[in-house]
């Protein structure tokens, strides 16, 4: 069992690999995987994360039934917290995250997909919340971040039959950004992660905070706080780098955002 990660410039791709069967997120995998996006976290010159799962068959196959079938309330409740904080480090991630979905995502292996920015999935890919199936709700944050992605109607759905959504689907119902052939997905999410890192990290990190932002509370709440995210952006040496270079038709080259901005 282990959770790698791959340094290519300004990317990092964090790779699931539970070495046998169809990654499944026991609670040391889930553990490691919130060391290593802290740890990731903490660096600045990350621009961007892949998350992905090795091999072809599963990002993730879920929480370890094993782990959970004799598991008390306040197990139960522990085991939720240790989901939710795993999800959300990946939401909270400071700057862009996306799920390469390689395979099956399902119950807790698509609910760390939700929490990803972007999900890109291979032509294989199936993505479900089939705990109603094991007599339990979803429990590490599928209730709340399928709602908010696909709304409300087909959420429930999608959760209160457990089924299977292949990637043409999936693709359809807003879910995946896009599909790829299986062996080009990884390339392909190097390539759209490339092209966020390229872009000024301050301000692409205060977009993702205002994005975050959307579906939090009164509808429109948001704004406020985008409009003091955007107007604090101006002064900076990206924004006046990123407007001098298209004024002078040439490319921006912006430098690692500064540790204590965005974070
Ligand atoms: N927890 C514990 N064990 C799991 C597991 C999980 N989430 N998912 C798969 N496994 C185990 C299987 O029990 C099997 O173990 P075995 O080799 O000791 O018999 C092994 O992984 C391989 O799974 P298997 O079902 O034989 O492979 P498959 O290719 O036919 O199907 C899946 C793969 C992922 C579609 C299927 O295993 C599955 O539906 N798993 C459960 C997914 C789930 O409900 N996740 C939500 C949990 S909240």
């Amino acid at each position: 069992m282990a959770v790698d990660v791959l340094r290519h410039q300004h990317v990092a791709t964090v790779t699931l690999d539970a070495a046998d069967g169809p990654n499944v997120l026991t609670r040391d995998q889930l553990g490691l995987l919130l060391d290593a996006v802290r740890g990731l976290r903490a660096d600045p010159s990350v621009r961007c994360l892949i998350l992905t799962g090795a091999g072809t068959k599963a990002f993730a196959a879920g929480a370890d039934i094993r782990e959970m079938v004799d598991l008390s309330e306040a197990d139960g409740l522990a085991y939720a917290r240790l989901g939710h904080a795993a999800a959300d480090a990946l939401e909270g991630f400071p700057q862009p995250t996306i799920a390469a979905v390689n395979g099956y995502a399902l119950g807790g292996g698509s609910e760390l997909a939700l929490a990803c920015d972007i999900r890109l999935a291979s032509d294989a890919a199936q993505i479900a919340q089939p705990e109603v199936m094991l007599g339990i709700p979803p429990g590490w944050g599928g209730t709340q971040r399928l709602t908010r992605l696909v709304g409300p109607g087909l959420a429930a759905e999608l959760i209160f039959t457990g089924r299977r959504v292949k990637s043409d689907e999936g693709l359809r119902l807003g879910i995946f950004n896009a599909v790829y052939p299986a062996d080009l997905l990884l390339a392909e999410a190097m390539e759209l992660a490339e092209q966020i890192a390229a872009n000024s990290p301050r301000a692409v990190a205060a977009a993702k905070r205002a994005i975050s932002l959307a579906f939090a509370g009164r509808p429109g709440a948001g704004l406020a706080t985008e409009a003091a995210l955007f107007a604090a952006q101006f002064g900076t040496a990206e924004q006046r780098e990123g407007m001098t270079a298209f004024l002078e038709k040439r490319k921006p080259v912006f430098a690692d955002a500064d540790p204590e901005a965005n974070r």
